[in-house]
């Protein structure tokens, strides 16, 4: 009866799609609009609203095999990793829900069907928990599944309440356990040897019933309604008759691979276990768009990173490694996550960067640590540096311990566990996303949407705010926030700006700076002209030329982003997007800069699409029908279930809200600006379209023809002419150089005749101007050449510093230091400086002081000679 973890995801859910499940694909790692979550960490997160009953969907049953990442927030099994059979970071939960249609009594029915008859468990080797109080689970499980009471263990705690977070849906569950068999340590759940690995819950049926607010109280919710969730790994342990889920075909695969790879032989250590397990949730958190970084999710994926290239650098790895392991897992698991291969190049080289940057700081925090250690008094590495160590280089804890104790020191486990938590509730913080709006501005009232069509529109005044919350009148002069029962105002969402415009009634005016989203509320934001209440009937005139102009940008945006894929390749994704009046700004994960030819295959390429003038257009779908007919989505983007659909012709197909040209000639002309990087795999394109993009380029053909007037050329010659010029100029700079050069050494014959005997020894101590600094050396070689035994001192004044040279000839170094000297002189220019003895240099800062100290070296020299 083996299958393989293919095998079952695919059995699951078709099982489900055949009694009326519509199967919905695995939503991102990155939870859209969800601040109380920090990663996707069960199937039903993506229907949260749906169970809330805020938002409603086409369908009331669905099925799917969602991609989850328990490394952090409320469910965290990172320290767990490699450690047990059946802990992952990254793991895929297999789960059907109800949104009201059915509830527990068939939840329980399908569950028991689908692991009796479609897998064919053994039903002996199958028991159940409850929760304490649920009679009605009770008897479904006895009465109509037929298992013995002995069977269905109730237990009292939270593991039989399943919530999400602190807040959100809850209710009791009923989870399905499996028994390995007796050969394994291990008791049923409620026993005190319930931590062992006998019984593996495999099954979560969670009936909900309640939603929790932040003040503890459980409201009901609108409908009962069924989350299930089951790890696909657990249970592909046992169709596959292993116990660890490390021993099911995918993680075979990806241990051998990194056996291989780093060059172990001993496929069951525990390095390896997390090696693959690692893999997995980097690659797909990279691939959901998380870059490795030092706050929140970045965060945590770095630790991850790191984590498994030190278990790779314990194993013995040589070389980068972890990068290596992509092919493997798209092998595995790229057909169930097409994501997955579209991206390998970038996932390759996220990880790859981040692993060479590690190694990096490896060695530095090395250098530290060895530092730190030589200077430490007692015999403890203070709590703090370990930390520091461990937090800013990424320096693995046990490592500075290993690394301390050979040296004979040991490390404040206290101090370190402290500077921890206080690292904690940092991280802790960064998940606590900001709010958008102060809680007493909250709009009761959903606004209607018409500026898809109009520009225009007569409607009333429904609520009114200042600053502090809801207000009955806006006076003339005070700012705030309109909102109206139907607007022709865009607020500002995916990326395109908000309108601006007016609002006029008999009596009343508000002069509108800016439109944005308050709940379902178009909120017009600005300042009253005249009062203006609720009730009162305005119109609302939105900027029209503005309006024009941001359309073009962003139908030109759509365009570029395909073009994006088409010259760079399919790993190029949305990283973030604005789009004005002025022009387009487009950031995109791609790993170098694009080269000045790929800039120009974009630009005509999107002008070709607006010469080909495609009438745009925008349709309503299903959000799966939209994704299958390939329009593009944005990663952590959170869509409703119908979703707006913008196409251009075959080449361009989007899901958005925005507002868009009728044809793509509209745009007229597209025109790139910048190219440049933002952050780690992250570049930004800025362009111009219509008339913006039309003045730019006379702008620039305006320059060009100037700058041949001055050059007194047509433009055609202009390069020519430049590249001689500058040529030229090349020429003369070098002709120069060797005037100056010829004009000091000339300098140098007059400066010798200077030189005077002091004790019958020659003497040259002067002052030099008007030559470069770095030729006083030359000068002083050609000076001992033609004084051939002598003391020289020169001294070269600038604005506000001095430069001092001494040479002295090898005959006479006995007698005098050059370094003494010079120190003699810059001592009173105010520097000091050095060299060797018969050549030494200083600087200082007193060129007022410098005629004295030339004089005075005559007398320090008469006590030497
Ligand atoms: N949401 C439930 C869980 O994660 C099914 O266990």
């Amino acid at each position: 009866m083996s299958k393989t973890t293919a095998e079952i995801r695919r059995a699951f859910l078709d099982y489900f799609a055949n009694h009326g499940h519509q199967i919905v694909s695995s939503s991102s790692l990155v939870p859209a609009d969800d601040p109380t979550l920090l990663f996707t960490n069960a199937g039903m997160n993506q229907f949260k609203d749906v169970f809330l009953g805020t938002e409603t969907r086409r369908y009331n049953k669905a099925t799917s095999s969602q991609r989850c990442v328990r490394a952090g927030g409320k469910h965290n099994d990172l320290e767990n990793v490699g450690y047990t059979a059946r802990h992952h970071t990254f793991f895929e939960m297999l789960g059907n829900f109800s949104f009201g249609d059915y509830f527990k009594q068939q939840a329980i029915q399908h569950a028991w069907k689908f692991l009796t008859e479609v897998l064919e468990l053994p039903k002996e080797k199958l028991l159940v928990t409850i929760f304490h109080e649920d009679d009605e689970a009770f008897d479904i499980w006895n009465k109509e599944i037929g298992l013995p009471a002995d069977k269905i263990i109730r237990i009292a705690t939270s593991d039989n309440f399943w919530s999400m977070g602190d807040t959100g849906p809850c209710g009791p569950c009923s989870e399905i356990f499996y028994d390995h068999g007796e050969h394994i340590w291990g008791g049923p759940p409620g026993t005190p040897e319930e931590d062992g690995d006998r019984f593996i819950e495999i099954w979560n049926l969670v009936f909900m019933q309640f939603n929790r607010t932040a003040d503890g109280v459980m409201h009901p919710l609108p409908k009962p309604s069924i989350d299930t969730g089951m790890g696909l790994e657990r249970i592909s342990a046992i169709m596959q008759n292993v116990h660890s889920n490390y021993e099911i075909d995918i993680f075979q695969k990806l241990i051998a691979a990194a056996a291989q790879i780093v060059g172990s032989t001993d496929l069951e250590d525990k390095s390896l276990r997390v090696i693959a397990d690692h893999i997995r949730s980097c690659a797909f958190l990279v691939c959901d768009g998380v870059m490795p970084s030092n706050e929140g999710r970045g965060y945590v994926l770095r630790r991850i990173i790191r984590r498994a290239v030190r278990h790779g650098y314990q194993l013995g790895a040589k070389d980068i490694f972890f990068y290596k392991l992509i092919d493997e897992l798209c092998n595995q698991m790229g057909e169930a996550y097409p994501e997955l291969i579209e991206q390998k190049p970038v996932l390759e080289k996220v990880l790859k960067v981040e692993e060479e940057q590690f190694s990096r700081t490896l060695e530095r925090g090395m250098t530290i640590l060895n530092e730190a250690l030589t200077e430490l008094s007692g015999d403890v590495v203070p709590g703090e540096l370990a930390f520091k160590l461990y937090d800013t280089y990424g320096f693995p804890a046990d490592l500075t311990n290993d690394v301390a104790r050979e040296k004979g020191f040991s490390i404040d486990q206290e101090g370190f566990d402290r500077a921890m938590t206080q690292q904690r509730e940092r991280a802790q913080q960064a998940s606590n996303f900001g709010k958008d709006y102060n809680d007493a501005i909250f709009a009761k009232s959903a606004s209607e949407f018409l500026g898809y069509d109009a520009e225009n529109n007569s409607a009333e005044v429904v609520e009114l705010f200042d600053q502090n919350g809801p207000v009955n009148e806006i006076k003339a002069g005070d700012s705030g926030i309109v909102v109206l029962s139907k607007t022709a105002f865009y607020a500002e969402s995916g990326g395109q700006v908000g309108d601006t415009g007016t609002l006029i009634g008999e009596s009343a005016e508000f002069k509108v700076v800016d439109t944005v989203k308050l709940n379902d509320a178009v909120a017009h934001k600005g300042v009253a002209q005249r009062n203006i209440k609720i009730g009162d009937v305005v119109e609302a005139q939105i900027e029209s030329e503005r309006r024009a102009a941001i359309k073009l940008n962003h139908s030109a945006t759509h365009l570029m982003h395909a073009a994006l894929k088409t010259v760079l390749g399919d790993h190029v994704n949305q990283k973030g997007s604005l789009v004005d009046a002025e022009r387009l700004r487009f950031d995109f994960s791609h790993f170098e800069a694009v080269t000045q030819q790929q800039l120009l295959e974009i630009e005509t390429l999107v002008n070709q699409q607006i010469r080909l003038n495609h009438s745009l257009e925008t349709k309503l779908m299903g959000l799966e029908e939209a994704k299958n007919a390939g329009a593009m989505a944005l990663f952590g983007e959170k869509y409703d279930d119908s979703v707006r659909v913008v196409t251009m012709g075959d080449f361009s197909m989007e899901l958005c809200g925005g507002t868009h040209v009728q044809q793509t000639g509209d745009i007229g002309l597209f025109k790139i600006i910048s190219e440049s990087g933002i952050a780690s795999g992250v570049r930004r394109i800025e362009a111009i379209t219509g008339q913006a993009a039309l003045q730019y380029v006379q702008n620039q053909a305006k320059l060009i023809s100037g700058l041949s007037g001055l050059l007194k050329t047509d433009t055609t010659s202009l390069e020519n002419k430049l590249t001689s010029i500058v040529d030229h100029a090349k020429e003369l700079e070098k002709e120069l150089a060797k005037l100056k050069q010829k004009l000091a050494s000339q300098a140098g014959s007059d400066l010798a005749s200077k030189a005077t005997q002091v004790n019958g020894v020659k003497v040259l101590s002067t002052k030099v101007e008007g030559v470069e600094s770095k030729t006083l050396r030359t000068m002083v070689d050609d000076l001992k050449n033609q004084l051939k035994s002598a003391v020289i001192v020169l001294g070269l004044p600038a604005a506000d510093k001095v430069s001092v040279i001494v040479g002295v000839t090898p005959d006479l170094v006995n007698k005098v230091k050059a370094g003494e000297l010079v120190n003699f002189v810059a001592n009173q220019v105010g520097g000091k400086g050095g060299g060797r003895p018969d050549m030494a240099q200083a600087g200082g800062s007193q060129p007022e002081n410098l005629d004295a100290a030339i004089d005075s070296v005559q007398n320090w020299l008469e006590e030497r000679l």
